[in-house]
């Protein structure tokens, strides 16, 4: 069915004939996103608040029960477990009154050890909804926000969110991709973490190349100072250090090996990064830039994934580059012709893909 407007709109062109059925589809699809996105603050709220491990751990239970185990008012779970079970996390059984959380969503939901861990992202999502008010401003005046004007959950779900991928990934798959990198780290080798956040990629490869030293390096002092507490906890503090400082600032080198974990586009002058890095690398030192995986052209990128990293370079990467000196803004969607480019630019020999995943592109250069 179609329905004439013979209005003008703000632009002073006539609207005309509305699909009514495209109306009615379109609005089902938001009420379904709405619904979604929801959840969300509840999905939050269980990992907050235990639930979803409580469920994994206890198998079936009632809204009473569930209340119980988790030492939360009964009121509010009964609510929040409902929901889940009309969202389709956790199955309801009427007979019994009892919900479960299927062991395949437990390793998504409970588990942050699960290579399919996904909670953290939800942590993300508080931390952007808690900076929404600034954005606001951002959006309005061309401004940055940088890194550490965020709330704090930010870095602690940044963590929790790649912490897994680079569990199943960085040592068994993107380290073989890159020439030769397997062996050098193997022999023993300098390697510097430029963007080191809370060090989870720097921690996973000092683990897995105890011959190897490492150094982390960030301009937050925040992740720099939970990046150290980390290295003590997991008795890697004699070869594994994180300081302070800017990508286009560190000093030290030559280094065998300098890795850039989700980090570059993050950066206010990804080009000055990058010199700073060839500057840095000894002659056959070997950059490691792991980027999300993305198409050159957006019209390419318009799929579900490309909907998440859109909107978490809307709200993270790009009010973050746009907040340094540089304000690049090269947005978490390049592409890999986009940065290979870059390194042409800044005069590497070589770089190249060298292996691209569903959620990211892992790039190798030399000097
Ligand atoms: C998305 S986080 C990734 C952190 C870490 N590499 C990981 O994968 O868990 C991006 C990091 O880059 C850091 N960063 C952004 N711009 C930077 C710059 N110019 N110099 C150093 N670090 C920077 C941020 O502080 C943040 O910790």
């Amino acid at each position: 069915m179609t329905i004439d407007l013979q209005t003008e709109n703000d632009h002073g062109h006539a609207a005309t004939e509305l699909d009514l059925d495209r109306v009615v589809a379109f609005a089902g699809q938001i009420a379904q996103n709405h619904a979604i996105a929801s959840n969300g603050v509840l999905t939050y709220l269980g990992d907050r608040l235990g639930l979803w491990r409580t469920l994994a751990s206890v198998g079936p239970v009632t809204s009473a029960e569930l209340a119980e185990h988790a030492g939360l008012a009964e009121r509010y779970v009964r609510e929040w477990v409902s929901a889940q079970a009309a969202a389709g996390y956790v199955t309801y059984d009427a007979a019994t009154q009892r919900f479960t959380l299927p062991a395949e969503h437990a390793a998504v939901l409970a588990d942050d050890d699960s290579p399919a861990a996904l909670v953290g992202a939800f942590e993300i999502t508080a931390a952007v909804w808690a900076s929404v008010d600034r954005l606001a401003h951002a959006y309005t005046t061309g401004e940055g926000v940088g890194w550490h004007e965020h709330d704090d959950r930010l870095f602690s779900g940044v963590e929790r969110f790649f912490r897994p991928l680079y569990a199943g990934s960085l040592v068994d798959a993107w380290i073989p991709a890159v020439d030769g990198l397997t062996a050098r780290l193997t022999a023993g080798a300098r390697v510097l973490d430029v963007g080191c956040g809370l060090g989870s990629a720097t921690l996973l490869m000092a683990e897995a190349f105890p011959a190897s030293t490492f150094l982390g390096v960030d301009n937050h002092g925040e992740s720099v100072r939970r990046a150290t507490a980390a290295a003590q906890r997991a008795g890697a503090a004699d070869r594994v250090a994180f300081t302070e400082a800017a990508a286009d600032e560190y000093d030290g080198g030559p280094y065998d090996v300098i890795c850039m974990f989700d980090a570059l586009h993050d950066m206010g002058d990804p080009l000055g990064a990058l010199r700073h890095a060839r500057a840095a690398l000894s002659d056959d030192g070997i950059l490691l830039v792991v980027e999300p995986a993305a198409a050159d052209r957006l019209e390419d990128n318009l799929h579900p994934l490309g909907l998440s990293w859109y909107a978490a370079s809307a709200t993270m990467c790009v009010p973050g580059s746009l907040s340094q000196a540089g304000g690049a803004g090269l947005g978490a969607q390049a592409g890999a012709a986009r940065l290979l480019e870059l390194f042409a630019l800044e005069g590497f020999g070589t770089a190249r893909v060298a292996a691209t995943t569903q959620f990211n592109l892992v790039i190798e250069a030399r000097r």
